[in-house]
């Protein structure tokens, strides 16, 4: 009898025609680079020191609730995420929700990447996983009271976030302002428990330090040609000379400058659809 190299050989078929599955499964890490430049996940996970490390968190962000420390995203066993697994990433991005259960503030702007399709997440997983892992401890954020107080996110979360996931944005230029760039996180106002006002989408923010980013609704926005935005969007240039403030000039060039040329276009062509923003309303 000779059933079993007939085994064999069937398993072999079964491995080899199943094997593409597996590979196309474990996601795309050079599509992932990319969807992370359009993300801007290095600029803050990155520290603005000279010898600061890519991913290994350690920059501050100033908030109005206090200052976080931003923590290492690589794939170092003890200071990193090297031990999660990519469920573990997909419920932190897709509901802010951590591996021990306990809820991410929204400095950390899940709310955006909520809208993130589960392949562009599997693609940016892969990307993280394929980084050198750097051990740099997190060091604890200082907040004030109550904001101080991890356990209020959930409440939090339940007054002001649905995750988006069972909505598919199909506009590219959305997808790429609203979910992946999360221009709204700074263009748009929040109430004072910082959450974004819905109705106030994109009509200008506030930010620490008596900063401001304008409406970029079309009524408001610069009366720049597309070809002037573009270059602004690439460049920093303004038309007049000028140039982006230290803020935005960052997220030019960690994000919108990385982009190809047909995405700026749909970044563009989406702003300028973007409906007015009522100056009145959403004062809460
Ligand atoms: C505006 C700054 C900012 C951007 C942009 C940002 N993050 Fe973060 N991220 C944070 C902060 C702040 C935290 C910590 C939140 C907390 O402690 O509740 C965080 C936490 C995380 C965590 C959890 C780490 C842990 O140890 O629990 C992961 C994973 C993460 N970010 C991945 C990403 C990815 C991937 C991107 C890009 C798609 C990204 N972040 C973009 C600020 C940012
Ligand atoms: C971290 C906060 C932040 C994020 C995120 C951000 N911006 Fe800005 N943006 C600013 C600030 C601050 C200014 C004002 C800069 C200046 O006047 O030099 C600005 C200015 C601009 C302007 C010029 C508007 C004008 O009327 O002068 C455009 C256009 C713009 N941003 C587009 C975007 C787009 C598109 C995204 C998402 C890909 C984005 N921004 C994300 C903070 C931000």
């Amino acid at each position: 009898m000779n059933l079993f190299p007939r085994l064999y050989k069937k398993i072999i078929v079964l491995l080899c025609c199943t094997f593409p599955l597996f590979v196309h499964a474990a996601g795309n890490a050079a599509h992932g680079q990319y969807l992370v430049a359009a993300a801007g996940c290095a600029g803050c996970h990155t520290n603005n020191t000279v010898d600061a490390r890519p991913f290994a968190g350690g920059r501050i962000l100033q908030t109005p609730f206090g200052v976080f420390h931003v923590p290492n995203i690589t794939p170092h066993k003890q200071t990193g995420i090297g031990s999660w697994t990519e469920a573990n990433f997909l419920r932190a991005l897709r509901t802010g929700v951590r591996p021990d259960g306990q809820h991410y503030y929204p400095a950390f702007p899940y709310p955006s990447y909520s809208g993130i399709t589960d392949s562009d997440l599997s693609d940016i997983w892969a990307y993280l996983q394929s980084l050198p892992a750097i051990n740099q401890v997190n060091q604890t954020h200082e907040l004030q009271f109550p904001y101080n107080q991890r356990w209020l996110l959930g409440p939090w979360q339940w007054l002001y976030f649905s995750s988006r996931f069972s909505t598919t944005i199909t506009n590219r230029g959305a997808y790429l302002v609203d979910v992946l760039g999360h221009c709204g996180e700074c263009h748009t106002q929040r109430n004072s428990l910082g959450a974004v006002i819905r109705e106030r989408h994109l009509g200008g923010g506030s930010l620490a330090e008596d900063k401001s980013a304008p409406s970029l609704a079309p009524g408001d926005l610069q009366q720049w040609t597309d070809e002037e935005l573009k270059q602004f969007l690439k460049t920093g240039d303004k038309p007049d000379g000028d140039v982006a403030n230290t803020t935005m000039d960052e997220v030019i060039r960690t994000t919108t400058s990385q982009l190809t040329s047909a995405d700026l276009e749909a970044v563009i062509a989406y702003i300028r659809s973007l409906p007015p923003v009522d100056s009145e309303s959403g004062n809460q």
